[in-house]
């Protein structure tokens, strides 16, 4: 029997899944850990609590199936995007991940923008300088702890950590890269002019590997500490989006997906490089060598809703939130939620916006509140869709994944108000499969991505728009909104 592993280092929680030769599920293991926001718009994790979930979810997915560990073929890792990694001389973290969401780094963009130039930085890395980015994080941390930068011998993204405390090797593959903007993302490879530019050491950065290429295999202490066999194939993997990319069968032109996570995004893929002038979405390489993707983001997807619920409606669990929001009408009794609270990526490109309820009234609940909420993150996905159609993208059918995308009630929204079918995957697994079909293509058990996709992934029925008609005063209603207090969050911004 051969088998393959997905681990996927989310924001919350680290999920490891183990995948039998055909796709299926043999065991499922995840392990949640805090993110800490020292100050107002900044974000932090722990590495250390990255590799005791990996270790605690791979051992217990083996445990858990029987299955001989020899026969674990090949493993893929995918993981949240963009964090920054220091390690010492002796591989140890120097300080707390700054992490995508975080948005400390105002000024190094605009710093970034003025060593490289706007359009030289496009034309490079595909994007413009932004906060979420990592490039703008190592000149923070060198900034403003010189001390840490000094001793730093090692940069890498989340998921590269997890690879270097597996197999001990300093690697990461295109999706990922893509995210440092310190990769030419046209050539799939370190740009030498940015990184002379920003006086990065090269020497600092992993090898680039394409997503299913193999990058090692497991070290004597990690398979100790895992149960791993040190024969299983390390492969690239992926970034968490080109990842889910690959697990819903998002890997040829014309094909979209949502995903409500953490963060939300709306992604398609693209085999001609597409690049957006304003940089409202990013262009990054997908994890189908030769091929890219374009997405937009919402920072606070999921994280609205984990907020609120924490805050204020503890006593739901989420299947109880979307009963609740479902019994509210559309519009939630006109009442609006602006999803800013780490900021927002497309279409506005702010790291000074945080959110709003908008026309509050005595006559909500917190209900009217949780509908909104939801209603608000689609809107904001629903930006991201019409970028991508401005761009000539097309988003006729649309795939959605992550913890939102298991609502019917959310994915209902998002068929109503992008205006098509939004379908599911039979299989829950997004990322992590998606990594597990690069390490079975890695291993020579798939002849390509698209090939494995076709193969093993299965579609449920649609959703098809019923009230689009509904949502679309209030979702214009919302368009507005941003413009209107732009000033006003940079104000707030200063207080
Ligand atoms: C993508 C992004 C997020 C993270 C966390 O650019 O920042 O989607 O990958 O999921």
């Amino acid at each position: 029997m051969k088998t393959v592993l997905g681990i996927d280092l989310g924001t919350s929680a680290t999920k490891t899944v183990l995948f039998s030769e055909e796709l299926e599920v043999l065991a499922s293991a995840s392990a949640e850990y805090p993110m800490a926001q020292p100050q107002n718009g900044w974000a932090e994790q722990n590495p250390e609590d990255w590799w005791k979930a990996a270790v605690e979810t791979i051992s217990a997915v083996l445990r858990e199936s029987c299955v001989s560990p020899d026969s674990v073929t090949a493993l893929g890792i995918s993981g949240q995007m963009h964090g920054l990694v220091m390690l010492d001389e002796n591989g140890e973290v120097l300080r707390p991940s700054i992490i995508w969401c975080d948005q400390r780094t105002g000024a190094e963009c605009a710093e970034i923008t003025e060593l490289i130039g706007a359009e030289r930085l496009v034309e490079i890395t595909a994007n413009p300088a932004l906060t979420g980015f990592t490039a703008s994080k190592i000149l923070w941390v060198r900034k403003h702890q010189p001390e840490i930068y000094k001793r730093c011998r090692h940069i890498l993204l989340p998921k590269d950590y997890l690879r270097y405390k597996l197999t001990g090797d300093f690697a990461t593959e295109v999706s990922d890269a893509s995210g440092m903007q310190l990769l030419d993302v046209p050539k799939r490879r370190w740009s030498e002019e940015l990184l002379g530019k920003l006086a990065i050491d090269p020497a600092l950065l992993a090898n680039v590997y394409e997503s299913p290429e193999v990058t090692g295999t497991i070290s004597r202490e990690a398979a100790a500490l895992t149960g791993l066999s040190r024969k299983t194939l390390v492969v690239g993997g992926a970034g968490d989006n080109a990842a889910a990319a690959v697990g819903t069968g998002v890997v040829t032109d014309g094909r979209a997906f949502t995903t409500i996570g953490t963060s939300g995004v709306v992604f398609a893929h693209t085999d001609r490089l597409g690049i957006d002038p304003k940089g409202r979405v990013h262009t990054f390489c997908c994890a189908v060598p030769g091929a890219w993707h374009v997405m937009g983001v919402t920072q606070a997807a999921g994280l609205s809703l984990k907020w609120f619920r924490e805050q204020f409606a503890p006593e739901y669990t989420y299947r109880q939130i979307d009963d609740v929001a479902a019994s509210i009408p559309i519009g939630a009794n006109r009442l609006l939620y602006l999803p800013y609270l780490m900021g927002e990526r497309t279409p506005h490109l702010d790291a000074g916006c945080r959110g709003v309820f908008f026309g509050l009234s005595g006559i909500h609940t917190k209900a009217d509140m949780l509908r909104a909420v939801l209603e608000g993150v689609v809107y904001s996905l629903r930006d991201c869709v019409e970028v991508l159609r401005g761009m000539g993208v097309s988003t006729s059918e649309m795939l959605a994944t992550g913890g939102g995308g298991t609502s019917a009630l959310w994915r209902q929204m998002l068929a109503d108000v992008f205006g098509c079918p939004v379908r599911t995957v039979s299989s829950k697994e997004g990322p992590a499969l998606g990594v597990a079909i690069l390490a079975g293509v890695g291993a020579g058990l798939y002849p390509s991505v698209p090939e494995a996709c076709r193969r093993f992934i299965r579609y449920n029925e649609p959703q098809n728009p019923v009230n689009a008609a509904a949502y679309e005063p209030f979702y214009q209603l919302y368009t507005s909104l941003y413009p209107a207090l732009r000033a006003k969050f940079a104000e707030l911004a200063t207080l």
